[in-house]
């Protein structure tokens, strides 16, 4: 078996800056409501003519450049996003596509916030098992064309951002470093506490006036279900992770939890006993970009040098489905 490892992590933020006051002047919010309950100052949106695999790709050069690959070395892609350009066919395609990687393969995942996780879960395996040798794994996100960005929509749209975040994941024969284990959920009897119920093809015919009229097109979040949830699989499954390699929460350099909400970062890091410095967070520049928040976070984790060579890194998420997951990693 070969071990795998991440070779390079990139990231792209769209320039249009959105913030809490900006909120203000198209709906009843406030910037101490949305700080207060959230931790976010601000998020980015794509421009009109950006879209969902126009940021993979800026963030995949950036990824590549740093782990000294060229395109043509990336033999697979695997794509995570809850905001894809079509119903079908998948983001993967259409980033194979602008990269001009031929006939390659590409996997979109619909895991929603634990998509990059369950992606790098994925990837381990093919790389472990010697079918693939350079994966290029994405999460990306255009959430701002999918919120309710009026006051009727307030409690859901105030905490999303757009952006792109992608890690190449590679073979290594040095077994002191890479992916020592994932962990991956789900409970599906959850599904309609955080949702987008529309359109789907439950409804027939799948899209209608009616359907439009009835707002079931906007994302539905029962907040405090989510959170009681999140505080509780957060820390369960970093401990689980963290069991199953024989190593507990002081060998953790970095966690970088999935950015959903600084209460919830905040809820987890005191449950597990860490110190602030040890949780990384970035949700106040970018709100919550889903599938995107934890490469993000890595990419800038490395940048701020809080990364290194050595590093014991764990990553963890949970998110609509429910699922959630973790990583363990050493760099
Ligand atoms: N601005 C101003 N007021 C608002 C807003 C807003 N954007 N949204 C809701 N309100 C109002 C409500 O209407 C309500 O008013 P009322 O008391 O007059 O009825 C009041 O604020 C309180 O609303 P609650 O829903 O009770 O607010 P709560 O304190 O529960 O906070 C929140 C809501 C922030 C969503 C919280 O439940 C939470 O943190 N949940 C976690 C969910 C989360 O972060 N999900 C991220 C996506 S999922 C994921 O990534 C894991």
């Amino acid at each position: 078996m070969h071990r795998s490892f991440i070779a390079g992590v990139g990231h792209y933020i769209p320039e249009k800056v959105v913030t809490n006051l900006d909120l203000e002047k198209i709906m009843d919010t406030s910037d101490e409501w949305i700080r207060e309950r959230s931790g976010i100052v601000e998020r980015h949106f794509v421009a009109d003519d950006e879209n969902n695999a126009d940021m993979a790709e800026k963030a995949t050069h950036k990824a590549l450049d740093r782990a000294g690959l060229r395109v043509e070395d990336i033999d697979f892609i695997i794509y995570a996003t809850l905001s894809p350009e079509y119903f079908f066919p998948g983001s993967g395609c259409i980033l194979q596509e602008k990269l001009g990687l031929g006939t390659i393969g590409a996997l979109d995942i619909r895991n929603q916030c634990s998509g990059f996780i369950y992606g790098l879960s994925v990837a381990d395996q093919f790389i472990k098992t010697g079918v693939y040798k350079n994966i290029l794994l994405v999460g990306s996100e255009v959430q701002s064309r999918g919120i309710d960005l009026t006051t009727r929509g307030r409690d859901v749209s105030v905490l999303f951002g757009d952006g792109a975040g992608v890690a190449i994941i590679s073979r290594s024969e040095n077994k002191d470093r890479g992916i020592i284990t994932t962990k991956l959920h789900a409970e599906g009897k959850y599904i309609k506490e955080l949702w987008c119920e529309d359109p789907g093809s439950v409804k027939n015919p799948r899209l209608s006036h009616e359907l439009i009229d009835s707002i079931s097109h906007w994302p539905y979040m029962n907040g405090r279900y989510v959170f009681k949830n999140a505080v509780t699989r957060f820390p369960e499954v970093i401990q689980e992770t963290l069991k199953e390699a024989g190593l507990n929460k002081d060998d953790v350099d970095l966690v970088i939890p999935h950015q959903a909400n600084m209460r919830i970062t905040e809820a987890v890091r005191m449950r597990l006993e860490l110190p602030e410095e040890k949780v990384y967070s970035n949700i106040h520049k970018y709100g919550n970009t889903t599938a995107a928040s934890i490469p993000i976070a890595m990419s800038e984790a490395i940048e701020e040098g809080r990364i290194k060579a050595g590093s014991l890194v764990c990553l963890a998420a949970f998110g609509s489905g429910f699922t959630w997951a973790s990583a363990l990693i050493r760099w």
